[in-house]
């Protein structure tokens, strides 16, 4: 067995595959376009790739796909060294092949295939499979909880500024401060549009509408969120915020813009630093995460992984 890269002709035919794991909510058409519109989105032509695993007769026995993400390492004396993770999705195997360790032995020789990238840190996945296929590989899972908040009406520019959704997503994106933490990943601006791409996508068949902002800031704090996935919700992509006063303005202004846009809820990511800053915020509920599981595996033998690692919803692929 061997691990190759899909051709253009080969990524198709895994779409035709792949549509009853993830086509939910469209027609086989419209999953074959939505991939389509998704790889040619600056991110996806840039920084992803199709990977297969094949067998000796170049038969496909699973696949998936990697995205290149930024991360930084913090030396003891306190520079950051940037380097790339990559994200990994869409793991799969035909139903007929399963059980046989196709899976597993695809994520081992990407893993050997990655670790021999120039500036690898580490590689992130989001398992909809619970944790044990993926860590066999070498992944660690880390905590996984959401906070779910409910809509309210009002005009979400209240106590914020309202980010227009034609703003520079990188000028947003460069306000928010990076983790403390000694390993981090961190989005690129085109990452952070992939997702809202694919609210663009679906938000004709969701009966809501696109909200008109991509976050808000208020103080030195910021938040920017978008609709990102086949679920009517407004998801936050990263937040910074720097005291409970602030982090309660910014959420409150998600719930505003959810209301606005017709979604049915905000829902946040937790993140280590979020706990203090959310535990007196009403109409907030925690719960744990279902699916989508971060877990994480270094690609170098020094990599520093703390348990508190940050993994912000603006990671997912
Ligand atoms: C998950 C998947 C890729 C595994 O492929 P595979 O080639 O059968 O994987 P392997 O043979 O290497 O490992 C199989 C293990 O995965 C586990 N697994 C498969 N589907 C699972 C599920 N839905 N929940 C929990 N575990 C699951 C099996 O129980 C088995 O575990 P075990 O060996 O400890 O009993 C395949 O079932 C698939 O394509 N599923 C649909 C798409 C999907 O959910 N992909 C994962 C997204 S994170």
């Amino acid at each position: 067995m061997h691990l190759v890269e899909a051709t253009d002709e080969q990524k198709v035919q895994r779409d035709v595959l792949t549509y009853s794991e993830w086509g939910k909510l469209l027609t086989l058409e419209e999953y074959l376009s939505r991939e389509q519109r998704l790889r040619t989105h600056p991110w996806a032509r840039s920084d992803m790739r199709t990977w297969l695993l094949c067998d000796t007769d170049g038969s496909v026995l699973a696949s998936c796909e990697t995205f290149r993400t930024h991360s930084f390492l913090r030396t003891p004396t306190g520079p950051l060294v940037p380097g790339d993770s990559f994200a990994i999705a869409s793991v799969f195997t035909e139903e007929r092949l399963r059980g046989r360790g196709y899976a597993t032995q695809l994520m081992d020789l990407l893993a050997a295939r990655l670790e021999r990238q120039p500036r690898a840190h580490a590689a992130l996945l989001f398992s909809d499979v619970g944790p044990r296929i993926y860590a066999r590989s070498g992944y660690q899972e880390l905590p996984a909880w959401n906070w779910h908040l409910s809509p309210i009406p009002g005009d979400p520019n209240e106590r914020v500024n309202l980010l227009p959704p034609e703003d520079d997503i990188g000028r947003a994106l460069e306000r928010l401060r990076y983790p403390d933490s000694p390993f981090f990943f961190w989005p690129t601006p085109a990452q952070l549009d992939w997702h809202l791409e694919r609210g663009r996508i679906y938000v004709e068949k969701l009966g809501c509408t696109l909200p008109s902002s991509l976050g808000a800031t208020t103080g030195a704090s910021t938040i920017l969120w978008g609709l990102a996935s086949r679920n009517a919700e407004l998801l936050v992509l990263m937040l910074d915020a720097r005291s409970p006063d602030e982090a309660h303005a910014l959420l409150g202004a998600a719930r505003r813009e959810a209301h606005r846009s017709g979604l049915s809820r905000v829902v946040l990511w937790e993140e280590p630093t979020h706990a203090p800053l959310l535990s007196s915020l009403e109409g907030a509920t925690r719960v744990a995460r279902d699916g989508s599981l971060p877990m994480v595996r270094p690609l170098r033998p020094d990599l520093p992984l703390a348990p508190l690692l940050p993994v912000p919803r603006g990671l997912w692929v």
